[in-house]
């Protein structure tokens, strides 16, 4: 295992993406926005990707130098079109618009077509949230196989279809909700398989529909679960239609790429002066924050806490890159022409 500090790992993920056709402003920003999901503690949405987004560059779906723009708009809402840029710098854009239109009418929903993948959700989010913005942003309505089945199904027929929410705190820090609605998220999958570690009970069936903890099982024409049975699945539906049915994806997207991101942006000022929905906000954070731990913990945490500590401590101590994922990054660096070694 290595390690290397943020600073280097923006510097050699700017380089990457500039040889790879990325406009420098536009590396800067993919460089930081990947090292933060590193930084947080979620490796699987960090520079890991590097690679799969070199080759999708050099497959031409994903276009390096493009920038999204709205094309419609009222008051409330806004359909950008992502136009194949880097699906960060679609869902970047796409939480600005939603914040300002936020910001102007209380309320506002942004719909995302033409969007590769925006990475970890829990950074747009906690992008509203510091701005005193509620957000939830989904990514779903794919409509394909996907990976995933549907509670009480034996087929494939969801993808992870993610969710995050953020809601902005006062003097207790912002509230985040990260994760996708499958039981396990199929990065952790493809850990436990590297190590030949059995998944845990109730992730995962195998192509015949038999429950299974063996990560291969998936590989092998398997299906992911939803987390939290029919309430999870519940969740995984909304996210479906969301990016499926209210986001116009049809009429956008080209053949075989469907679905997209939603956000849903509130001004946290609504209904009262934000001064008072922050001492709100406190109140609860507080009072859950002060439940005594149950046996086999030592406290209760606030989602979004374990991503706070996981930052202080890289920023700290360093990230820890698996040999396996910088050799990637390397030959993904060469392969444009970069020999990250100088
Ligand atoms: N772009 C995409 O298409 C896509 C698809 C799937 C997942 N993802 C991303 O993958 C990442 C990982 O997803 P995941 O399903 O593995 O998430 P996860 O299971 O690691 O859950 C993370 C969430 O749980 C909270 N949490 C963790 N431990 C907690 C505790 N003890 N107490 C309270 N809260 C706690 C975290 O603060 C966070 O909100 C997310 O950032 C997600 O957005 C993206």
């Amino acid at each position: 295992m290595l390690t290397m500090s943020a600073q280097r790992l923006q510097d050699v993920t700017q380089r990457v993406f500039v040889a790879a056709g990325t406009p420098p402003d536009l590396a800067t920003q993919m460089a930081e926005i990947l090292v933060e999901s590193n930084l947080v503690g979620h490796d699987s949405h960090g520079i890991i990707r590097i690679p799969a987004y070199i080759e999708q560059i050099r497959k031409g779906t994903l276009i390096p130098d493009a920038r999204p723009e709205v094309v419609e708009e009222t008051p409330g809402s806004a359909l950008v079109d992502g136009r194949y840029a880097f699906g960060h710098i679609a869902a970047a854009f796409g939480t600005e618009v939603a914040i300002r239109k936020a910001k102007e009418s209380k309320a506002a929903v942004v719909s995302i077509v033409r969007c590769n993948h925006i990475g970890r959700l829990g950074e747009w989010t906690s992008r509203a949230a510091a701005k005193d913005v509620v957000a939830i942003v989904v990514v779903g309505g794919f409509g394909g196989p996907g990976i995933a089945a549907p509670y009480g199904g034996a087929g494939r027929a969801l993808s992870t279809n993610p969710i995050s929410i953020g809601m902005p705190g006062g003097e207790m820090p912002d509230l985040l909700v990260d994760f996708a609605t499958t039981a396990i998220a199929e990065g952790k999958v493809q850990v436990a398989r590297a190590k030949g570690a059995p998944l845990p009970p109730g992730c995962l069936l195998d192509k015949d529909g038999n429950p299974s903890t063996n990560p291969e099982d998936l590989y092998a024409g398997g299906m992911l679960l939803p987390f939290g049975g029919h309430k999870g699945y519940g969740l995984a539906m909304v996210v479906e239609l969301l990016g499926g049915a209210l986001a116009p994806g049809e009429r956008y997207n080209a053949e075989g790429r469907r679905g997209g991101a939603v956000i849903i942006a509130v001004d946290a000022a609504t209904f009262h002066p934000l001064a008072d929905y922050e001492r709100a906000a406190d109140y609860h954070l507080r009072r859950i924050k002060q439940v005594p731990p149950a046996r086999g913990f030592s406290e209760v945490l606030l989602p979004g806490e374990p991503e706070r500590r996981s930052k202080e401590e890289r920023l700290r101590d360093g990230i820890p890159v698996p040999e396996a994922t910088w050799n990637a990054i390397v030959a993904a660096a060469r392969s444009v022409g970069l020999n990250l070694d100088n």
